[in-house]
């Protein structure tokens, strides 16, 4: 038998970057919000004396070693629950490869839950606390696929506290053909750090302040359970002047942007001319929020009805730029269809 789990994508409700830190990592504070969109990872385990991992995906992109986020997961879980296994691990690709969509670091937790239930762990408080510290040890975008829905990200990514549900929202992802290197996008703020030409406004204390802003801003933007009810069969709200978004209004209102885009928009121009077409300001279509993932190259729009994104998508299409419709998937849907039926 084997188990099939969908690996969804998360976009970036803003993300602050502060100081490097000694460790090597920059403290950050960030609200994630997964997407409908997803990976497919389908994991088969049979105990055996020792743990041998393969692993396949139908897009060439993928690492098949060690390297790749979901056979780490994989192969930490199996030390933590000191179990041994031959193990097979399939990734379907749909999300694009390295897009700052956290498109990897969902694949690890897809393979987690495929494993689990696969071989039949038991839930519990400890496993539970146990997970999200390997999942922290795999990547700083990992634990917030434990959480899903809109989760507030702190510390250097991987410290994630669920945010109150939120109805869904249209998401327009734009693909450019750019490859940006998260790693080199964090060198590239250090740059500007160096030159001074960033303050005491990045400092640990603006991003605590900012953290309780996001967190307070999510914990107000309260939706009425009939308004849920409003949404159509996919979830998406209907067309409203205050129906659709009081968390991203909310947040937006705060003041909040991707400090990627400082630089990743420097190096890559033609990236803030998507992230205009995307914002569509002053026409019918204006979105909600736009704004670069992560640190890209993928860049999305919100928006309160399928057609204005449908009108976004078609002038991007104009200018041959890849882009797909998707909506913000909040957690209540998030777990209940995770797990796929069984492929056999
Ligand atoms: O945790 P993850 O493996 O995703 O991080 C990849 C790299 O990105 C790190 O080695 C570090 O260079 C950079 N990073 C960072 N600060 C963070 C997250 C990642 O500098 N908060």
């Amino acid at each position: 038998m084997a188990v099939t789990a969908r690996s969804h994508a998360k976009i970036n409700l803003g993300l602050a970057i502060g100081a490097p830190r000694p460790d090597g990592f920059h403290s950050l504070v960030t609200a994630y919000q997964t997407l409908a969109a997803h990976d497919r990872v389908t994991v088969s385990a049979i105990p055996a004396e020792k743990t041998t991992i393969h692993l396949t995906s139908n897009e060439a992109g993928v690492p098949t070693d060690a390297r790749n986020t979901a056979w780490k997961m994989v192969e930490r879980a199996l030390l933590a629950l000191d179990l041994t296994a031959r193990i097979t691990i399939h990734i379907e690709k749909r999300l694009p490869v390295q897009g700052g969509l956290g498109a990897g670091s969902g694949n690890a937790v897809a393979a987690l839950l495929a494993l689990e239930a696969e071989l039949a762990i038991p839930d519990s408080a400890a496993w539970r606390a146990e997970r999200l510290r390997l999942a922290a040890a795999v990547g700083s975008d990992v634990p917030l696929f434990l959480i899903g829905g809109t989760v507030l990200g702190l510390d250097r990514g991987q410290q994630v506290f669920p945010l109150p549900d939120q109805p869904t929202l249209c998401c327009l992802v734009a693909t450019p053909a750019v490859g940006v290197s998260t790693p080199q996008a964090f060198r590239d703020w250090d740059a500007l750090w160096d030159d001074r030409e960033l303050t005491a406004e990045a400092s640990d204390d603006t991003l605590d302040q900012l953290s309780r802003v996001y967190a307070g801003a999510c914990s107000q933007a309260h939706f009425p359970r009939e308004m849920h009810a409003a949404a159509d069969s996919s979830g998406v709200l209907p067309a409203g002047p205050d129906l659709a978004g009081p968390l991203v209004s909310a947040l937006v209102r705060t003041g909040i942007g991707n400090d990627f885009e400082r630089v990743v928009f420097a190096q890559h121009p033609f990236l803030s001319e998507i992230k205009r077409l995307l914002a569509a300001v002053g026409t019918p279509e204006e979105s909600l929020y736009a704004s670069l993932s992560g640190s890209g190259s993928s860049l999305f729009g919100l928006y309160r009805g399928q057609e204005q994104a449908e009108a976004v998508r078609l002038r991007l299409r104009a200018l041959g730029v890849d882009a797909f419709l998707t909506h913000t998937l909040p957690r209540a849907a998030y777990w209940p269809e995770m797990l796929l039926p069984s492929s056999g």
